[in-house]
């Protein structure tokens, strides 16, 4: 009855379009229990200028969820991740058939670049309008959370914190991100350095799940990411560029050496030398922080006026393949 009470009559394809976040205050580690729940609290600044665009259509010709991910039939886990997603949706709603998705980046997908966090958003947001559901941005956001908790913070632009979940979860509490700070509250650019190509070897869920059994430091983590969190939200809410930097390097910095400790290395050498060169700059007196996400890439966070000349600083460097200038922007929407 209260799917029905939902749903609106007959909506056939839409498309929706979202935008990677990176977290400044870094999510690492689940609570037990299912529901993907966080074990810390974590903070995000939404990208503008890198894209995923998803399509869904849920069609009564289907024996099964369709997935195309640029361009390629998706099988295996991210066809089951999004089926999952689909599957709630379903039982939510008067709309009972499978759906044909079709999403694209314009991004390396799946190394690190928070593909996960856009391609869940625009799916959770896609998959509920395909449906009929008129569903708040924060029941859409914590279905995003469901298949990958950074996508809940992609549904919002600008600053957004995502809380941890409840110690014990029972899986059917509502947790939601939400924005704390316009895009244009603080004047950041975020350069982003890419270091490869390639898919990441690992990927976050399961480097999380072998740090939290494995790392001799994950408790020193979890105390370390709350205070970080709270460092970074008040540096935010001063608009200290300096203080924000410093602490979303910090927090960059804790989660890989717990995750290395229990052997999980997203770094690579490119890495190394950006940090390397972040360092320098920063000893000649240019504002520029590190963050790097479950990947190799290193995104740098500087001041808007500054971003030129970091953005050839970090050119320079010959293990780089490419640096994206992007800035705060947009939370996710419908654009057909
Ligand atoms: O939500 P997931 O499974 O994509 O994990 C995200 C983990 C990090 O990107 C490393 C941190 C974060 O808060 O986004």
């Amino acid at each position: 009855m209260d799917a029905e009470r939902n749903s609106f009559a007959q909506v056939t394809e839409v498309t929706a379009v979202a935008h990677p976040n990176i977290a400044l205050a870094k999510y690492w580690g689940k609570r037990a229990g299912n529901g993907n729940y966080p074990a810390v609290p974590s903070l995000s600044v939404t990208l503008a200028g890198l894209r995923t665009r998803t399509t869904v259509s849920f069609d009564a010709s289907l024996t099964a969820d369709q997935l195309t991910l640029n361009g390629v039939r998706a099988e295996g886990t991210p066809l089951a991740r999004a089926s999952a997603l689909l599957a709630r949706v379903r039982a939510a709603s008067s709309q009972k058939s499978f759906a044909r998705v079709t999403s694209s980046n314009d991004f390396p997908t799946s190394s690190g670049l928070a593909s996960s966090a856009s391609g869940f958003a625009a799916l959770a947001l896609g998959a509920v309008r395909a449906a009929g559901l008129d569903w708040s941005p924060e029941l859409v956001s914590d279905l995003a959370r469901r298949a990958s908790a950074s996508a809940a913070r992609s549904l919002f632009g600008g600053f957004v914190e995502l809380d941890a979940g409840p110690e014990a979860p029972d899986g059917n509490e509502v947790l939601a991100a939400r924005q704390v700070a316009s895009p244009r509250h603080i004047d950041l650019a975020v350069l982003v350095c890419v270091t490869t190509d390639d898919a990441k070897s690992v990927s976050s869920t399961s480097g999380m799940l072998v740090t939290q059994r494995r790392s001799p430091y994950f408790k020193a983590w979890l105390e370390d990411a709350s205070l970080l969190h709270n460092g970074i939200r008040d540096a935010l809410e001063r608009r200290d560029l300096h203080a924000l930097g410093e602490l979303s390097e910090a927090s960059a910095l804790a989660m890989h050496a717990c995750a290395m400790a229990a052997g999980v290395v997203y770094i690579n050498g490119a890495t190394l030398d950006v940090l390397a060169q972040v360092r320098a700059l920063r000893a000649r007196g240019l504002g520029a922080y590190a963050t790097m996400d479950a990947g190799p890439h290193v995104k740098v966070l500087v001041s808007g006026a500054d971003a030129a000349r970091a953005m050839q600083e970090l050119t320079a460097i010959p293990s780089v393949l490419r640096v994206l200038d992007a800035r705060p922007g947009d939370g996710a929407r419908m654009v057909a």
